[in-house]
């Protein structure tokens, strides 16, 4: 098993505005004791995703083993097809596997009722998709409200504020996704798994279809939360420099984890993608 457990070196300092009750958060963190603190990260164990049967089978995962740490912010790469997609939605629960056994905290998914699986998806994970997946007759707003809308909480008003402000969807909210561009409907998408503060968020490409200066705010935002509010984040990416923003890189090829980076930067990660032939 891979285990991703180095702090980051250097602990970026820089704080999102607004975050009030960040030293709080932190203490309580901190005073916490073992693997599980705030629910602990996930893991999984010899997990193999085969998509099909017979001539048609796709084995996207092959027997992974890997860990994403509570309060630590890791980038999964890798060429297309390589399976990062399918880790994720096997690890968030949207998907089940094939065989071994994917873990949320202490909770094993597979031991899980469909009841059971859908509280825990909907109280302890935030995911972005890489289709974004907004509903068309939502506005903006109601996109971003939907989980707490489903769970039947009110969002936290000043943390509700500085997610639109930073993913600057002030004068959107009450557009329909048709009426967004394909940036705005992604950041639709980060708001609406960021709103809960749910101890994980995964977030395929979150980037990808940002300019460089909203995908670098992004990628702060991302990076605050693990460090000001210890969630965990897991993120599919193909840009070095968004991967460069996280703790460590595991890197898939044909299903497999292939490596994992440890205080990833810009030119190492750059340098593993062009050994993979991961280069776009
Ligand atoms: N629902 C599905 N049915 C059949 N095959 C699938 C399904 N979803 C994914 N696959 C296959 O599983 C493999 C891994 O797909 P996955 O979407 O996880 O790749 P990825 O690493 O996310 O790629 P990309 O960078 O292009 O998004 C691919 O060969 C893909 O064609
Ligand atoms: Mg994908």
């Amino acid at each position: 098993m891979h285990l991703l457990t180095r702090r980051r070196a250097a602990c970026r300092a820089a704080t999102i505005p607004g975050m009030g009750n960040a030293a709080e958060a932190r203490r309580s963190i901190n005073d916490d004791t073992g693997p599980a603190r705030r629910g602990g990260g996930a893991r999984t164990e010899g997990l193999t995703k085969v998509y099909g049967s017979g001539d048609m089978a796709v084995r996207a995962l092959a027997d992974v083993s890997v860990e994403l740490p509570a309060g630590r912010f890791t980038a999964i790469m890798g060429p297309s097809g390589a399976g990062k997609s399918t880790l994720m939605h096997c690890v968030a629960g949207l998907e089940d596997a094939t065989s071994g056994k994917v873990y949320v905290g202490d909770q094993e998914l597979g031991a899980l009722s469909d009841r059971g699986l859908t509280k825990l998806r909907r109280e302890r994970i935030g995911f972005v998709f890489q289709a974004f997946n907004l509903l068309p007759t939502l506005t903006a707003r109601d996109n971003i409200l939907l989980p707490m809308t489903l769970a039947g909480t009110t969002p936290d008003q000043e943390w509700l504020a500085t997610v639109v402000r930073v993913l600057r969807l002030g004068d959107r909210l009450s557009h329909r996704p048709s009426e967004m561009s394909g940036g705005q409907q992604q950041r639709v998408a980060l708001a609406r798994a960021l709103v809960t503060r749910p101890q994980i968020v995964f977030a395929d490409e979150p980037t990808g279809n940002l300019d460089s200066r909203t995908g670098g705010e992004v990628l702060n935002l991302l990076r605050n939360a693990v460090d000001d509010l210890g969630q965990t984040v897991a993120m599919v990416t193909h840009d070095p420099v968004a991967a460069g923003h996280a703790d460590a890189v595991v890197f898939l090829a044909d299903g497999r984890i292939v490596d994992v980076m440890e205080v990833p930067t810009p030119d190492r990660v750059l340098d593993r993608m062009r050994g993979l032939g991961d280069v776009r």
